[in-house]
């Protein structure tokens, strides 16, 4: 698949809820409605099937909201893990449940999870995430590794007067066991841009932050990978680091995703409010894909060249 501006999109970031057990600052709004958007199973499936078969989707994460929170995860993973046409299938998660579903998970076929954790602190986690049990996701971390989920990815989104003095903590936790330690620039979406913008810890400190503590080599990037990577050593440790940075280095020239909503919408561009509503494709049992067709060939000629910052929803409902 190619986009109006050249781009190979083999990508795909599929929301199975819009709910999740955990309220980020920079994902969810305080006040507002809460989410209830769950995609059903079939749907999902037949979605993946036909981007997979049809349109040369490759790599494929699940996502939410909590993926974790949906009741038939586990068999759409065996189902979707048994696709032939895909390369990677993989998971974001808070971690919050991963230590009860690691194993299943790895059973039923997928083959990595990325977990979020941005602060090593029980009290600032719990306020980062409105309620959230850091034990309970360090837990999780400990149960992908030992499911052979890996290498297991963790993201941790970057985030000035909350965890800017911890980040090297953050990465020696990790690199402790094996883990790949990813920093995110905090992206200024949805209604809490303004908010989160004041919190933007860009790239460069990161670096500098955590070069502090560890020699860093870049390593070469893979396609369609936003991150730039470091091979890390220093404090008895070695391993990989990286850096994300939607804000101050963006990467849209290089964006290969498309993402699929809890609705069941398509969404070009995590920057841009245009929905694509596939679920009139779909009777309860079976995609029109001659149908989906039309709605993909619109979404992906649509697809911004750079975004532009304009999106009102917040990531909970986007698909982080
Ligand atoms: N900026 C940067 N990262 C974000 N995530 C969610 N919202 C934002 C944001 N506004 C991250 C989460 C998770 C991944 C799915 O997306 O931390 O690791």
């Amino acid at each position: 698949m190619i986009d109006g501006c050249g781009r190979i999109i083999d990508h795909l970031r599929l929301s199975l809820t819009d709910r999740c057990n955990l309220a980020c600052r920079y994902c969810a709004p305080e006040h507002g409605a809460l989410p209830r958007d769950r995609l059903d199973a079939q749907l999902a499936y037949a979605i993946v099937h036909w981007l997979a078969t049809r349109h040369g989707v490759r790599h494929v994460r699940l996502t939410g909201g909590e993926p974790l929170l949906h009741p038939h995860l586990i068999p759409l993973v065996e189902r979707l893990s048994r696709l032939g046409d895909l390369h990677e299938l993989t998971l974001t998660t808070n971690g919050q449940s991963l230590t009860q579903r690691a194993a299943a998970l790895r059973a039923a076929g997928l083959d990595r999870v990325n977990v979020s954790l941005d602060t090593l602190d029980p009290q600032r986690f719990a306020q980062v995430t409105r309620g959230g049990n850091v034990q309970r996701t360090l837990a999780g971390i400990e149960a992908a590794l030992a499911a052979g989920l890996t290498p297991v990815r963790i993201n941790v989104v970057a985030q000035r007067g909350l965890n800017d003095h911890e980040l090297a903590d953050i990465a020696a936790w990790g690199l402790a066991r094996g883990c790949t330690v990813r920093f995110l620039e905090v992206m200024p979406i949805g209604p809490l841009a303004h908010v989160m913008e004041q919190h933007l810890v860009g790239a460069a400190e990161i670096l500098a932050r955590l070069s502090a503590r560890f020699q860093l080599r870049p390593i070469s990037a893979s396609t369609g990978q936003p991150a730039v990577d470091y091979a890390a050593t220093g404090d008895d440790l070695r391993g990989v680091v990286g850096i994300i940075a939607p804000t101050t280095r963006p990467f849209c020239a290089q964006c290969r995703r498309l993402r699929v909503t809890a609705r069941g919408q398509l969404v070009s561009c995590l920057h841009d409010d245009r929905r694509y509503d596939l679920t009139r494709w779909w009777d309860g049992r079976t995609l029109d894909s001659t149908g989906a067709d039309t709605t993909l060939r619109t979404a992906v000629a649509d697809k911004p060249a750079a975004g532009v910052a304009a999106q009102p929803a917040c990531m909970r409902s986007l698909g982080g």
